[in-house]
This record gives C-alpha cells, structure tokens and sequence, in this order.
C-alpha cells in the first residue's frame, strides 16, 4: 500500500491505496486553522490525526506529500520555526514584491528579468517576497533564518523524524514557486536568496535550502520512533503539480481547480516565461513544467455571495441557473480577498452594472458565477498566448460541485468542460508518487483515472467582454 497526503490550507486528508492498481483503501482527514498565517505545528497535528483516522501506515510501504505552495517556513539552527509560516494567500508582502520588481528595472523590463531568472514575476504569494517582508519587518527573526522550508518540505522532514535541516529536500515543482529557484536551469537562485534577505552571497550560501530531488527519488525513510522506519518516503511536489499526476494530465490537458485559490494548470513540455506576470511559470512532477494562472479568489466568491443573499449553496445554484446570461448587465469583478492574477494585492471587489432589473436575487447569484469563471478563463486564454497546448479542460475543486459552474463554465469558457467524480486529486498524485518512488520506476505507474461528467453550453462571449470592459477600468483606479 502507498499513502498520498495533501496537506491544504485548511486541512489534511490522506489517502491510502494499492501501489500496483491503484485502488483506494481507505481515508483519513482532520481540519486545521485556516488564515494566511499559520503555525506549521497545526499541520503536523493535523497530519497525525488524519494518518490516525486513515488507519495508521503499519501496512503502508510508500508515502509522499502534496501541499500548499510558497508558504515560508523559517527555520533555526536548532530546526525551530521561527514565526508562524506566512502563506500563499498572505499579501503583507505586497510592497516587498514590487521593491524586487523594481530592483532589476521595474515594469516590463523588471519582470522580463525576473521570468528570465526564475519563470515566474514576484507576487506577494512567493516566497522570495515573504523573505523580504521579513528582513524589513522582523529584522531579528530574519537573522535567525537557517533554513527556509515549504509546507511540504516541512512535513516530508517531520515524517522522516530527522531534526538535521541538511536532510530538508523538496521537489522541481515547489521550489520553483519560491521565487529563488529557476526551473529552467534546474538550480537556486543564492543570489535572489541573498537580495530578499538583504545579506551578502557568502551568507546566503550558508542558508540550508531543501535538496532539490528528481521525480521518482526518494527523500528517505519515515521516523523510526514512530514505528515508520521502513516508510519510503517520495520527494512530494506543490499541490498544483500533485494534482496534475492525480488526475493523470499530459500535455493538451488543462485543470481549473476551485479551491481557495482558482487556478488554471496545464502541462508544457517546454519552460514558460511570462513576463505579464498572468502566467507562472513552473516546473511539474514529471520533469516537465506546470504553467499556472492563479486567482486569490476561488470558492470564496460562491461563499460570500451565497452568505450575501443568505442562503445555501443549492440554492445559490438554482438562482444563478434561473437568470439570462449576463445577469441583466450585472458583473461581479470579484477581487474580494485582493487579486493576484492580474495582480492587485490591494484591490476589493467591485458589481457594477447594477439597476433596477439586474437588483434581484437570481442576477447577483450568476454574476458571482460568471465573475469566479471569467477571472479564470482570462487565466486560460493567457495559458494559450504562451503556447500552452490545451486540447480538454477538466474542472476540479470543491466549486466545480456547484450545479451553475459545472453548467455555466461551458459557456463562459467557450468550450466543453468535464467534470471528473469528486475525488482527492492531491492526495491521489502524492500516492502516485510514492507508488512510483516505491519500486524505483522509471514512470509513474498507470492507474485508471476518475469518470468524468461533460458539460457543453452555447458560449456566451458578451458575458466576457462585458467583464473585460469592467475589469479594465477596475484595474485602472485600484
Ligand atoms: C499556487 C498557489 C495556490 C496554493 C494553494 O501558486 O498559490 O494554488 O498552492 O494551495
């Protein structure tokens, strides 16, 4: 048996499968604080408390993790974190993030440079930026930093039981969401390192970043004192690109995942380097690379509308899905927690359009849906402006169960979506993984994926330009 852990922003699940067909045996899942800022220990608990409820892993051979990308975990000489880790969906290092743009020429050429380095342009959601916050924030908490793990370099170690920060390691697909690592290359960036944390290179060169593992290496063996000596554990990967190995993706596949966050992935055979800034460019867990597009603001839009209008969220499916197309002239830009594709981590959201006719129930519920799912196709056209192959979209995420998504991104997107069972697409990579790692394959093993549901609609294009035109003029005052 193998186990896949997906540790998310909001809680853990695992689950255990057989490593040869894949079958799942049994699931386990324990929440833990959300919020933007956390203490890695609530993940760990929770981590123990969902292998606990999965049945434990006497009889599991292989594990790995999947999670939340970019969070920093900083960590001492003793391997003691430092502060509570700053997530993904933390903006505080707005500002920062614009300082570093700004520091290799700022606008188009400063981003130009940084896709040049790292693939991707510094948003408050990477590392590198987080690390600036705190050189500049928490100056002696910064000259504490020994170490700086993600959540699932973090995890992976606390499973091996080793307190060494030189046996930290990570993935192709996570480091390269830190904002100092270059997929390309295949290499850390010290100097980028060194500028964040405003020291010189010989002292970032002292800093221990996780070893950087093949797909298919492993990462070591689980904690003897906890009876998981003979625990093989896999290298992990960024939620992202566990889900793309869970949901089985070659390139010409697309995933919208609506979680948290909204994100577009798909694979490229090829580095992608950005410079808009809308797509990221990142590596997969295969080898290849995982070009992102990510929303701040994914299931969250349907929550707060459905909390607006009070009601649940059939309900708020059934009121989207009774009003027209377009919502009466409705739209919802729906920057609610800042934006980071496009990036306005300063931004709130915003309806415009409203009038007497559009003032109702039904039109505010399919202009929420509209809003989620014309951010997210802005996300998927920039994916095809870089050369991104996309030939059949899957949609995934707790919001891709609402009956109005799953029926009204055929329309917005202009194209027909599938929407797999529900399933734990994270967690299933992350056992693929360790499937995979267990007998020292060359490839992932072949498990058969999920079912999936198609949808089709006629597209409704005025739906989008109406958004873009709105979207436009938001961005301009923000
Ligand atoms: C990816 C990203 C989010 C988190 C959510 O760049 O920031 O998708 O990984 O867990």
């Amino acid at each position: 048996l193998v186990a896949g852990i997906d540790s998310s922003t909001q809680s853990c699940k695992v689950v255990i499968r057989d490593a040869e067909t894949g079958e799942l045996i049994r699931t386990g899942s324990a929440k833990h604080p959300d919020g933007t800022s956390v203490d890695p220990a609530a993940w760990w608990e929770a981590l123990q408390q969902a292998i606990a409820e999965a049945g434990g892993l006497a009889d599991v051979a292989a594990a790995a993790v999947g999670g939340q990308q970019h969070g920093m975990v900083a960590l001492d000489a003793d391997g003691a974190v430092i502060r509570d880790a700053l997530l993904w969906n933390d903006t505080r290092s707005a500002d920062a993030a614009d300082d570093l743009v700004t520091e290799f020429g700022g606008g188009t050429a400063g981003a130009a440079e940084w896709t040049r380095m790292t693939g991707s342009v510094p948003v408050a959601s990477l590392t590198v930026t987080k690390l600036r916050w705190l050189a500049d924030a928490e100056p002696e908490n910064a000259r504490r930093v020994a170490a700086v793990a993600l959540p699932h370099d973090w995890l992976t170690w606390k499973l091996s039981g080793s307190t060494r920060l030189e046996e930290l390691t990570t993935d192709r697909s996570d480091a390269s969401g830190t904002g100092y690592y270059d997929p390309a290359g295949g290499a850390y960036r010290r100097d980028l390192l060194a500028r964040a944390l405003r020291i010189d290179q010989a002292a970032a060169e002292q800093i221990v970043l996780p070893r950087v593992l093949d797909p298919g290496e492993r990462a070591g063996t689980g904690d003897a004192a906890r009876g998981w000596g003979e625990l093989i554990l896999g290298p992990g990967a960024g939620d992202n690109a566990a889900a793309a190995l869970g949901l089985g993706m070659t390139p010409g596949d697309v995933a919208i995942s609506i979680g948290t966050s909204g994100v577009v992935s798909a694979i490229s055979p090829q580095p992608i380097q950005d410079p808009t800034g809308m797509v990221t460019g990142f590596a997969d867990a295969t080898g290849a690379f995982l070009p992102l597009a990510v929303t701040l603001n994914g299931s969250r839009v349907l929550d707060g509308a459905a909390t607006m209008l009070d009601v649940d969220h059939a309900r708020l499916a059934e009121l989207a899905l009774s009003a027209e197309p377009g919502a009466d002239g409705l739209t919802l830009i729906p920057y609610l927690e800042g934006e980071r594709t496009p990036n306005l981590p300063r931004a709130t959201g915003s309806f415009v359009g409203l009038s007497l006719a559009s003032m109702n129930p039904a039109d505010v519920a399919r202009a929420a849906v509209e809003g989620l799912l014309c951010g997210l196709t802005d996300g998927l056209e920039a994916m095809t402006e870089q050369g991104v192959p996309v030939e059949s979209v899957k949609l995934i995420g707790g919001a891709a169960r609402s009956a109005a998504v799953q029926q009204i991104a055929p329309a917005v997107l202009g194209r027909e979506v599938q929407v797999p069972e529900p399933g734990e697409y994270v967690a299933d990579g992350a056992a693929r993984q360790a499937a995979w790692v267990l007998p020292g394959a060359a490839q992932p093993p072949s498990w058969t994926t999920s079912p999936v549901h198609t949808f089709t609609a006629a597209p409704t294009p005025q739906v989008r330009e109406a958004y873009a035109a709105r979207r436009g003029l938001y961005a301009e005052r923000d």
